[in-house]
């Protein structure tokens, strides 16, 4: 079947008093935008979708850290299911990403947390990421990592927000479109808070919408 995209509507907000929350976050969060089953049964879907695309070839995955940790987990499990008659084994690598915007705005990213990325020389890469919104540090790592020399690149995002893109960058695989408000969970932090929490969901405030930068 088609691949089709799931989008989650501007205004969908599930009770937060009908989840089950760590008291620590007691009074932070105003909704659930998608429950932690929503995502399990996305993933899984998403792993068949990637396993079709790419077939039985070598995979090599790496995870943007911090923001995908769970994402990645779950996939990984997700795709050695869909994978379990393919005689090419899987490798995971994990990075950080640190972007700088200069005056020019053309941008530079530091990666961090992989010694030697020539490691991923001829290989299809599969780069697995939080959350993309403007698309910028995305496209700045596709182009370091053609650069590298790896074989093939694809991605596969747990978010896709429906912000202007700066860059138009691949999203081969996506698990959910998100409307452009502040999300936190599932990985996704503010100020490092909220990652461990296991539902995607919204802060009290919104998070002052648009003008919070989370570090990735
Ligand atoms: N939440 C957390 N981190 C983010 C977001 C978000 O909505 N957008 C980009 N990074
Ligand atoms: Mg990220």
């Amino acid at each position: 079947m088609a691949q089709a995209r799931v989008v989650i509507p501007d205004d969908f907000e599930l009770p937060v008093g009908a989840f089950d929350i760590p008291r620590c976050y007691d009074g932070d969060l105003s909704a659930v935008v998608i429950s932690e089953g929503m995502i399990k049964d996305r993933v899984r879907r998403l792993a068949k979708d990637i396993h079709q695309t790419i077939g039985d070839e070598p995979l090599a995955l790496l995870c943007v850290l911090k923001g995908s940790y769970k994402f990645f987990t779950a996939l990984v499990d997700e795709l050695s299911n869909a994978r379990y008659n393919c005689p090419e084994p899987m490798t995971v690598d994990f990075i950080r990403v640190r972007s700088y915007e200069d005056q020019a705005s053309t941008g530079k990213i530091e990666i961090m947390g992989m010694s030697n990325l020539n490691e991923l020389k001829d290989k299809n890469v599969l780069v697995v990421d939080d959350i993309s919104d403007t698309g910028r540090t995305l496209d700045k790592l596709l182009k370091t990592l053609i650069e590298t020399g790896v074989k093939k690149t694809w991605t596969a995002l747990l978010l896709s927000k429906k912000v202007k893109r700066f860059v138009e960058v691949a999203e081969d695989f996506v698990a959910f479109d998100i409307p452009d408000k502040f999300i936190v969970g599932y990985g996704l932090d503010y100020n490092q808070k909220f990652r461990d929490l296991n539902h995607i969901c919204m802060d009290d405030t919104n998070l002052k919408a648009n003008n919070i930068q989370s570090k990735s």
